[in-house]
């Protein structure tokens, strides 16, 4: 089986690259315990958000679908000191779990979360964010993407989870909407003049799927 051997190869460079840490692991054990559907990034993927984070020097990080807060760990971890990671839940559980991940992570201070349709929160945040990860309901995609760039400056860094979802994003006849707010999506940032981006596609322990990343060129 692929599958088996992606998942294969995820363990043993995760080993390698993203070692096993105490409060990523209880982050994932809560998650588990509490009922959180298991669909945080991997701890690859958790460490390549790190790596952008620093790469781009980001400073102040907007995350949109926070879950358990898994992501949100990996990334309050990558920013500096005085760096914030402001993160947005829909569900009042999830939210609650992930405020006791993000504490058992000594990262409160680092991280504000906000609880509430990302679309009702969007609004009131203070701009400019350096990177900002998009990761909730694919369906709103295309409106994420619209504040997400209304929320950042020139360099702002924008990543969006689960682009490929099995190939399913090819499909233009699905009535999926998830699938149909993904390719809005991508359709919005090829046509957006102001970034420059691309998709990568992965395989690994959470099957196969990817990321988009953009760039805003000029505001
Ligand atoms: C789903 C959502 C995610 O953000 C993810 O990483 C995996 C799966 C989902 O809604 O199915
Ligand atoms: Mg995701």
């Amino acid at each position: 089986q692929d599958s088996d051997k992606w998942a294969q190869v995820d363990a043993w460079f995760s080993e390698k690259l993203a070692p096993e840490e105490p409060e990523l692991n209880y982050a994932l054990a809560n998650n588990s315990e509490q009922g959180l559907p298991p669909h945080d990034v991997s701890a690859l993927q958790g460490k390549m958000l790190s790596l952008f984070i620093q790469m781009s020097r980001a400073v102040r990080v907007l995350e949109i679908g926070t879950l358990g807060g898994y992501s949100t760990i990996w990334m309050a971890k990558a920013v500096p000191q005085h760096g914030t990671v402001t993160t947005i839940e829909f569900s009042e559980h999830h939210a609650e779990v992930a405020r006791q991940n993000i504490k058992n992570a000594g990262l409160t201070d680092r991280v504000k979360l906000y609880t509430g349709a990302a679309l009702d929160v969007l609004p009131i945040l203070e701009a400019p964010f350096d990177l900002i990860f998009i990761d909730a309901d694919k369906v709103n995609n295309p409106h994420y993407l619209e504040w997400a760039i209304r929320l950042s400056h020139q360099g702002t860094v924008i990543v969006g989870d689960n682009t490929v979802r099995g190939g399913s994003v090819l499909d233009s006849e699905s009535e999926d909407p998830n699938v149909k707010g993904l390719r809005e999506f991508i359709q919005m940032i090829s046509e957006d003049k102001r970034l420059e981006a691309t998709a990568i596609q992965t395989v690994g322990e959470k099957g196969w799927d990817g990321f988009v990343m953009a760039i805003v060129k000029t505001m």
